[in-house]
Parts: structure tokens; sequence; C-alpha cells
């Protein structure tokens, strides 16, 4: 599996991953959504023959960086992706010079948690009615 940094190429194959995640919340990316953060951000892809996941990382978040959504098709999870692309994330960060990298995460979504527990990342704050439809987020936070 390759790591790469995405283009606006990409944005099919990541809106595939975007439908096929099996995120929890109702709340789905656009396409425009994933545009701008391929222009603003920091978008990684993860490829095998197709994009099977993919992360945006934002350079700027309180005194650090954040990842601001990580997806992998759900044909594709317990295989590792994930873990592979949020140490690109890490090392990006690093190379940026910043030494904290922050999450926002639903409280309800116990398998993106436990997967930032295992990566080492602490939970941080309860962000109350973070999300529109008024659930709960808790902030993740990891000194790298
Ligand atoms: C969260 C997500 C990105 C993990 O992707 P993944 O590629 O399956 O994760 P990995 O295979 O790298 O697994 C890493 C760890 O996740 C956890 N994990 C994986 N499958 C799991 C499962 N079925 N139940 C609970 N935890 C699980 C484990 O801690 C696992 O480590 P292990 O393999 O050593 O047990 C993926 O489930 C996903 O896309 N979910 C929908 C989108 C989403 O919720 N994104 C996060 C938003 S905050």
């Amino acid at each position: 599996m390759r790591i790469r940094k995405a283009t606006l190429n990409d944005l099919a194959g990541i809106m595939d991953v975007v439908r096929n995640s099996g995120y929890p919340l109702q709340h789905q990316y656009s396409q425009d959504t994933i545009k701008f953060f391929i222009d603003r951000h920091i978008v990684f892809v993860a490829e095998e023959m197709n994009i099977v996941g993919y992360m945006v990382v934002k350079e700027n978040f309180r005194d650090g960086s954040e990842l601001e959504s990580i997806e992998v098709d759900n044909r594709f999870h317990g295989k590792g992706v994930a873990d592979q692309l949020i140490e690109r994330a890490e090392q990006t960060v690093k190379k940026l010079k910043k030494n904290k990298l922050y999450i926002k995460c639903w409280t309800g979504n116990l398998r993106a948690s436990s997967f930032y527990e295992k990566k080492g990342y602490k939970k941080l704050e309860l962000i109350k009615a973070y999300y529109s439809d008024g659930k709960d987020a808790n902030l993740w936070c990891k000194e790298l």
C-alpha cells in the first residue's frame, strides 16, 4: 500500500471512501468540502489498486495541528490502513515543527476512539454539542 499526497484528480476516489467508510454520524463531507481541503490543507490518500483511505491534516490548530478527518473504506477496515495514515500524519506535523496533533471525534465513535487511544492520544476536553445534531465530541491530543 502507498500513502501519498492527494491531488484534485483523487476527488472521485476520496468521495468513494467518504460514502463507504461507515462513518457513524449522518454527516458526510461533500465533494466541494473535500476539494476545499485539497486546496487549503494537507490531504493524503492510501492507495492499493484504488484509493482505500484518506486523511486531512490542518496545519494550524491551537498550539499544534489537527487531524481534521481520517476515513477508510469499510472493506479495508482492520488491515492497518488508518495506522499507516496516522503515522504519516504525525511525521508530517513534526516536519512542520509542531509538536501536538489534535483530533475531534464523536464520543460515541468507539472504534475510532479505541484506535486513537491505542496510538497514544489522550482525551483532553469534552466539547458539548460540537456536531450540528447536538452530539458531543472529545478533543484528543498527542504530544509528538
Ligand atoms: C476509525 C477507522 C479510520 C480505523 O481504520 P482501520 O484502517 O480499520 O484501522 P486499523 O486497521 O489501522 O486499526 C487500528 C486499530 O483500530 C482499532 N480497531 C480496528 N478494528 C476495530 C474494530 N472492529 N472494533 C474496535 N476497534 C477496532 C484497533 O485498536 C486497531 O488496532 P489492532 O488492529 O492492533 O487491534 C475506520 O474504522 C473508519 O474509517 N471509520 C469510519 C470513519 C471514522 O469514524 N473516522 C474517524 C472519525 S473521528
